[in-house]
């Protein structure tokens, strides 16, 4: 039996298949490689010594989805395949409305057709919207200020509704915080096609050299300086949460979500100084104007997924930092062998 991984040479995928191959599951990874390089998968082998499928296809090819569920006995899904980006959706919101809900319909579509009903699904904190209170529970209104958002609580919807449908479904919504790092090893991390819109993409950019200053997008929010403050999660420890979901889901039926943070919100200037801790370089910065559709903090409450995911995130800030660093540091340009400034 195989788990199949849609997006899994991304890079919270990546970091995922190693984490599944190193304990022993087969895995199948579907990937059009849209915003990843086939390069990371040939890395996750050369860490795991482990071979596995890998199908370049798109989710919305509905032919060669139904070929890899004819090809492979596949136990669940764990669905990381989407597009990410906030401010692109603002301004192509048809495009991230077809791929991540149209790819995630022909996916449960095929599901159901080969008997697949586990699935965990890459849900995200952005179907919070404005947080009233922190830290966010579950339970908190569910309110997307943007499209990026709004995919990802339409498709919650969506697979509450098979649910409904089919008790005979099981899945895991995992609503990720602010995932950062790189494995260990610094041979697979985050690799930005462009200028990067995230915080450790751009301050690793600074640090090797390839962008003078980080802007930090507003000093007048209401945390204690100023700044925004995010809980930001090793992609190794959210990784491992993924094994946790799927040990759940694989014996049992239902839905649920779970926040996947930490549970600590930092500030942009301590993640910036916890940055120059652990890695001795100095990232200069100035104040810009806030980012619209910015909020002021947002920090998970971990108790559900502590306790009924048996899942803690272990890795500190600095962990955190020095892994992304790591990463930048061996990989000046990223996956690829030469990259422009853009
Ligand atoms: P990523 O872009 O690195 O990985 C997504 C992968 O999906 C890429 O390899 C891409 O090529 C692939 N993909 C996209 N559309 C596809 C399609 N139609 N068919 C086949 N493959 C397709 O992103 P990531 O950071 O690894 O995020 C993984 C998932 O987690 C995404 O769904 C994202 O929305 C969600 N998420 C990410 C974050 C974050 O900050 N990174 C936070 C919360 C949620
Ligand atoms: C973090 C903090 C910025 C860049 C986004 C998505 C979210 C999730 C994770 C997908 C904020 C500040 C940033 C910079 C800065 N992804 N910042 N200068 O916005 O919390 O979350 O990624 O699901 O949905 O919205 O992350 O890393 O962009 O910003 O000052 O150049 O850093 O204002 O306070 P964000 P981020």
């Amino acid at each position: 039996m195989s788990i199949l991984v849609t997006g899994g040479a991304g890079y919270i995928g990546s970091h995922t298949c190693l984490e599944l191959l190193n304990v022993g599951y087969e895995i199948v990874v579907i990937d059009n490689l849209s915003n990843s390089k086939l390069e990371a998968l040939k890395r996750i082998f050369e860490l795991t010594k482990k071979d596995f499928k890998f199908y370049q296809a798109d989710l919305l090819d509905k032919m060669t989805l139904e070929q890899v569920f004819l090809e492979n006995n596949i136990e669940a899904v764990i669905h990381f395949a989407g597009l990410k980006s906030v401010g692109e959706s603002i301004e192509i919101p048809l495009h991230y409305y077809h791929n991540n809900i149209t790819g995630t319909l022909v996916l449960c579509q095929t599901m159901r057709k080969y008997g697949v009903k586990k699935m965990v699904f890459s849900s995200s904190a952005n179907v919070y919207g404005i947080p009233k209170n922190v830290p966010v529970t579950e339970d908190s209104p569910l309110k997307p200020t943007n499209p990026y958002g709004r995919t990802k609580l339409m498709i919650e919807e969506i697979l509450s509704d098979l649910y409904i449908s089919d008790n005979n479904w099981s899945i895991a919504l995992l609503r990720y915080f602010n995932p950062i790092g790189a494995h260990e090893s610094g041979r697979i991390g985050e690799d930005p096609n462009d200028i990067p819109n995230n915080l450790i993409p751009y301050i690793n950019q600074v640090a090797i050299g390839i962008r003078d200053k980080l802007s930090v997008f507003g000093k007048d929010y209401d945390t204690h300086d100023g700044t925004g403050v995010r809980d930001y999660i090793h992609v190794v420890d959210l990784a491992k949460g993924h094994l946790k979901a799927l040990e759940m889901i694989i014996p049992t039926t239902g839905i649920d979500a779970f926040n996947l943070g930490t549970g600590t919100g930092y500030s942009v200037l301590e993640l910036i100084k916890s940055y120059e801790n652990a890695t001795s370089k100095k990232i200069p910065y100035t104040f810009t104007h806030r980012r619209p559709g910015d909020v002021d903090k947002s920090y998970a409450d971990i108790t559900k997924s502590n306790k009924m995911l048996g899942w803690k995130a272990l890795k500190s800030l600095e962990d955190m930092c020095y892994d992304s660093w790591r990463w930048q540091k061996n990989n000046p340009n990223g996956y690829n062998e030469k990259k422009e400034k853009n």
